[in-house]
């Protein structure tokens, strides 16, 4: 049988199928393995299923060994994976699209609401016992209903939160390196916008771009000084996709309003991170694909990838399908 290696516990959904048809070492814990542990059970799998805590490069690869066929995420974000690395010896990397696109845009809104409206802010304002009256300067904030939101990255999530947006009658602009159909912008009620633009007019901006070389750092100091003092931030792509010293001086300057991060840099942000000290900014422990049925469904995703990886057949979700040109 096919040795598997599953590098954390995961649902059911996709423990359960890999069972079957492999012999699977599951990492059983919570906590992801360390380096050393993960080189020494990625020794001689067949298949890797990886989370974005594990860093697939090659050291990691040639302690697996040639026999691997597959690698397959946990994620549908793949920046800790080398994909290069794993085109160049013909393994196909998997990921898990489409099935947590409205989950982290769910989550994506919430952040948004919930920092335009100071929540975090009013939940310990009741916990401290500190509400002594109705206050009609108490917790001001800002209005979600009709204001601009800028999507920053309008792939799947991006436009499911311009679906969100038409409900609450917002103006939706959009930026991405690849602009959308004239039917998909009719139908999604989107403008493409540059960047400076989309900052400069967005009384909202939210971040759905992949971690790269180019993403890295997009929201620096200049970004978020050419957005209105009144906008919020919102981040549920990758924490490095914003400049997080930059971002505590706007907050605590006073340069933005707010901010919503299910993600940042590092992660696990450290409970002594300056921004946790600011009462102006959420922070949640990236959890925007966190539902039961979601994480049910990304997890047999995963597990499909790897069957069919080790099958020999196609992945039903490739990030690097050059690698089927490559192999013939
Ligand atoms: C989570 O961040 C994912 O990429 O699925």
């Amino acid at each position: 049988m096919a040795r598997v290696f599953v590098a954390r516990r995961i649902p059911e959904e996709g423990l359960a199928p890999l069972r079957v048809a492999a012999t699977v070492d599951l990492w059983d814990d919570d906590l992801p393995p360390s380096r050393a542990e993960l080189l020494a059970h990625a020794g001689g799998v067949d298949g890797l299923l990886s989370l974005l805590t594990d860093r697939v490069d090659d050291e990691l690869l040639d302690a697996a060994g040639a026999q691997l066929k597959v690698v397959a995420n946990l994620a549908v974000g793949f920046d800790n994976i080398d994909v290069p690395a794993c085109t160049r010896r013909g393994i196909p990397v998997g990921n898990t699209p489409g099935v947590l696109t409205e989950t982290t845009a769910d989550l994506a809104f919430i952040l948004m609401m919930a920092a335009a409206r100071r929540l975090k802010e009013a939940i310990d304002y009741v916990r401290e016992d500190r509400w002594q009256t109705w206050g009609p300067l108490l917790l001001l904030g800002v209005d979600v209903h009709g204001a601009t939101l800028g999507i920053v990255g309008f792939g799947r999530i991006g436009r499911e939160m311009a679906r969100r947006a038409a409900g609450f009658s917002m103006r939706v602009l959009y930026h991405d390196v690849q602009r959308a159909t004239p039917e998909d912008e009719a139908a999604l009620g989107a403008t493409f916008v540059p960047l400076e633009t989309l900052l400069a007019e967005s009384d909202f901006v939210t971040l759905h771009v992949n971690l790269t070389a180019e993403t890295r750092h997009l929201v620096d100091g200049r970004a978020l000084g050419r957005m209105k003092p009144t906008a919020v931030l919102v981040n549920t792509s990758r924490g490095p996709v914003v400049d997080q010293q930059a971002l505590f001086e706007a907050l605590r300057d006073g340069t933005i309003f707010a901010a919503g991060l299910d993600v940042t840099d590092p992660e696990p942000m450290p409970a002594d991170d300056p921004l946790l000290s600011l009462p102006n900014c959420i922070v949640v422990p990236h959890i925007a694909s966190a539902t039961h049925v979601t994480r049910g469904k990304m997890a047999r995703i995963a597990a499909e990838n790897i069957l069919a990886g080790l099958r020999g057949e196609r992945l039903r979700a490739c990030v690097n399908p050059e690698v089927y040109e490559r192999v013939g």
